[in-house]
């Protein structure tokens, strides 16, 4: 995402001498590429920091061929978290503040032309900071690993 990122991704690609790779620069909001455009998309732990995780769903579906699949990591909660922790900074650097409510992320996924095919909690994730413990336990923030095609 930014300039940094890209030299560093250029640098080592480059180095492992993989010709198959580029980087784009962009926002997963608006996606620089074409509709229709990629058999699969693959995202860990990026959606949950964006603020427009409905626009996010709606470019994955638009830039998938049909039938193309989307396989992601990503934290979503059980129980919709209240507007303070939402506003806590900390707390959205920590990728919690920013995590859905598991149905709501599943709608929004559904709603962008593509259906959940499944759906596993990796229970092996821990948080590190102790506010970022105390958030999970007590709104069941966790990490889900989720496959999608589109229709
Ligand atoms: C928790 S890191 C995960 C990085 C990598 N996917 C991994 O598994 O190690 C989150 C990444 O999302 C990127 N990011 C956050 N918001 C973004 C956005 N709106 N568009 C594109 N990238 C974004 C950040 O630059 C950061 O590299």
């Amino acid at each position: 995402m930014t300039d940094e990122q890209l030299q560093k991704g250029e640098a080592l690609r480059q180095k492992a001498g993989f010709g198959n790779v580029e980087f784009k620069k962009g926002y997963i909001e608006e996606l620089p590429f074409k509709s229709e455009n990629f058999d699969a998309v693959i995202s860990n732990g990026v959606i949950n920091l964006s603020a427009e995780k409905e626009k996010v769903f709606k470019e994955i579906g638009r830039v998938l061929k049909k039938g193309g699949k989307m396989a992601i990591s990503d934290i979503v909660t059980e129980i919709q978290l209240t507007d303070s922790i939402i506003q806590n900074a900390n707390l959205w650097a920590a990728c919690i503040g920013g995590a859905m409510q598991q149905d709501l992320y599943k709608n929004a996924i559904n709603d962008a032309s593509m259906k959940v095919m499944k759906l596993i909690e990796n229970s092996q994730y821990g948080f590190l900071t102790d506010s970022a413990k105390s958030a999970s336990k007590k709104y069941g923030v966790k990490s889900i690993s989720l496959l999608a095609q589109k229709g």
